[in-house]
């Protein structure tokens, strides 16, 4: 382990007092600090203004996602939820048990939770960029006496995937689910998934992921631009980040989400679009943004289940296995390896 990674320690009582249980958290982004604001200042100059989907995740962000999933509109996260409960005994027969439970963007940690009875998994490792996300989540789950070895991993695994600071040598079972794949262009995502597959050295590795199928514009379209205004204050708090981060002076008022489907790139697209001429101070220079001028904020791919099982193939898994909804709506793929490395 490379020693100037962050590392806290953090001990809570179990319910019944009668004991503690720690767990550790090793924080490896604050080393690219630097390069991540000049990324976010680059974003904000270039002629297309855009801002990285990872900066939606501060404190308020990570709730205010908690709080879309909740939306009538915002389908993928229980139809998900719906196919683990309807087929998670036999999901859990085709991955087996005892295996290090490494979860990608944890946030927190409610569905990984439900996987630990019948997985039974021999430590369970938190991966996100939110450091907040990931201690209340830890703090929680050390609470549940069922509840394994526990470790955190705070990164952006947007640059890199890299795990090996808090990853033991065992069989490994990854976990992406909520469609947080389709934020990567298609072949970004293959990129993505190459690094689980390098990552899933040992026999009985594999990768348990869930992906958003492509469907009628207008539940997409609904989806992502809920009627109470969800996920607008979600992308609009984007900017009081953007402004704590890199101290720019957004004015949220100035603007408003927009997320639509785009058929022909088959994705989701939110963007933030200002109301009027608007001047905002980047470091040392005015960025000025037109009437109607926008901030690309997110894509959210979709993928027909054949395109998804061939990324997984190319990537290096073998036989992905497929479960839906009856509506089709979701796909939830887990795909092992064949051999070792
Ligand atoms: C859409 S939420 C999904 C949370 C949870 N896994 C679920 O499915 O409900 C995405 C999570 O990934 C984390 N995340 C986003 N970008 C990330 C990045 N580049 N590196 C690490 N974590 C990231 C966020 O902080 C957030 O907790």
């Amino acid at each position: 382990m490379a020693p100037h990674h962050l590392i806290t320690s953090h001990r809570v009582a179990t319910p019944d007092d009668a004991s503690e249980r720690t767990f550790s958290i090793t924080n490896t982004l604050k080393l690219d600090a630097k390069a991540e604001l000049d990324a976010l200042e680059r974003g904000l100059l270039a002629p297309a203004a855009s801002i990285a989907p990872k900066f939606f995740y501060d404190a308020l962000g990570s709730t205010l996602y908690n709080a879309i999933v909740l939306t009538p509109e915002y389908y993928p996260t229980r139809t998900e939820a719906a196919i683990f409960e309807k087929f998670r005994n036999e999901i859990a027969s085709v991955i087996g048990t005892g295996k290090q439970f490494i979860d990608l963007g944890s946030g927190d940690s409610v569905k990984a939770e439900k996987w630990f009875a019948s997985l039974k998994p021999s430590r369970y490792v938190a991966v996100d960029i939110s450091e907040s996300a990931a201690r209340e989540a830890l703090a929680r789950l050390a609470g549940n006496v069922d509840a394994p070895e526990l470790a955190g991993l705070i990164t952006d695994f947007s640059s890199v995937l890299d795990v090996t600071p808090v990853a033991q040598p065992a069989a490994t079972l990854f976990f992406y689910p909520g469609s947080s794949i389709g934020n990567f262009m298609p072949d970004e995502a293959l990129w993505f998934l190459k690094q689980i597959r390098a990552h899933c050295t040992l026999p009985g590795s594999g990768l348990l992921i869930g992906i958003d199928a492509k469907k009628d514009s207008a539940r997409l379209d609904a989806a992502y631009d809920d009627a109470l205004g969800v996920t607008s204050a979600f992308n609009l708090n984007t900017l009081m980040n953007v402004n704590r981060l890199l101290g720019t002076n957004f004015d949220v008022r100035n603007w408003q989400h927009r997320g639509f489907y785009n058929a022909a790139m088959g994705r989701i697209e939110m963007h933030l679009e200002a109301h009027s001429a608007v001047q905002v101070k980047v470091r040392g220079a005015v960025r000025a943004f037109a009437p109607g001028e926008r901030i690309h904020t997110e894509n959210s791919y979709k993928y027909a289940p054949e395109q998804f099982r061939a990324l997984l193939v190319e990537a290096g898994f073998t036989e992905p296995k497929l479960w839906q909804d009856e509506g089709k709506d979701f796909n939830v793929f887990y795909a092992g390896i064949s051999s070792v490395g």
